[in-house]
């Protein structure tokens, strides 16, 4: 953090992590690609405390996609085990963090195990407030969006919602990111650049970082190198940076 110098009157609210690379990471040192998400773990971790040091209040991971159940059952499995088993061993630094659970995605697909253990979690946490972390679990955006039109519609068919109230806001409401606001930044890792199914609705007016490092070699001072990037930017949301610096005199 020192080393970067940043301006603690800009830094983001929300930021979302495309966690992405552990396959790879294994691989490169001969390793099963199970070796590289339990790796992976530790990154979580780094950009957890990165985030807590300096004041970001909400911070999305998208630990596995609807698209990831088509990976080998091994691969699931293995990875829903570290999910419970991280849960258990980290719920007590969560808490001494001021970290508050939260989930986003079909969380009722996960086996039996993982809903409790993030269950019991969520419990053991919720009173916390420094920062709400969320995981995006058996989550696609495309999914998300369809739930939304499709309670929207049935409400409309029930005279619960009228048709011309229906506007962004409204339409946020109804997502399950509804509590939170929209990410300013979204960082992926490994040299990919895609948003994959991934907070498309609430990406529309975010910074995206793509990065090569490898998920498993993400540190605290990869966290800290993107807030600072990203405070270099400008963000006009469609205005001119004459109107923005109107607006801020
Ligand atoms: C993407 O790498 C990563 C995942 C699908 C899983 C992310 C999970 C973790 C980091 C560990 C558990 C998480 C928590 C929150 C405790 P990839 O497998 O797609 O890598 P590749 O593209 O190199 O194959």
């Amino acid at each position: 953090m020192k080393d970067f110098n940043l301006d603690s009157t800009r830094i983001p609210k929300h930021v979302a992590i495309i966690m992405d690379g552990n396959g790879r990471w294994a691989k490169k040192k001969g390793e099963m690609r199970i070796y590289g998400h339990t790796n992976g773990v530790g990154s979580v971790r780094e950009a957890l405390t990165a985030a807590v040091e300096i004041g970001v209040e909400y911070l999305t991971l998208y630990a596995f996609s609807s698209e990831n159940w088509n990976r080998p059952k091994e691969e699931i499995s293995a990875l829903m085990d570290l999910l419970v088993q991280s849960i258990y061993n980290e719920v007590d630094e969560l808490n001494n963090k001021g970290v508050k659970l939260a989930t986003i995605g079909d969380v009722h697909f996960l086996p039996a195990s993982c809903q409790k253990a993030l269950d019991e979690a969520k419990e053991r946490t919720k009173k916390n407030s420094k920062i709400t972390l969320i995981l995006a679990l058996s989550y696609s955006s495309r999914r998300e969006i369809s739930l939304a039109v499709q309670k929207m519609t049935n409400e409309v068919i029930n005279g619960e919602l009228d048709s011309k109230a229906i506007n962004e806001d409204l339409i946020s409401s109804y997502l399950s990111t509804s509590d939170y606001p929209d990410p300013e930044l979204l960082i992926r890792t490994s040299g990919e650049n895609r948003v994959s199914n991934f907070l498309m609705w609430q990406l529309a007016y975010t910074e995206l970082y793509f990065t090569k490092i490898l998920w498993p070699d993400f540190k605290k001072k990869n966290f800290y190198k993107e807030i600072f990037d990203y405070q270099k930017r400008e963000r006009r949301f469609g205005k001119t940076s004459e109107q923005l610096i109107e607006s801020n005199v």
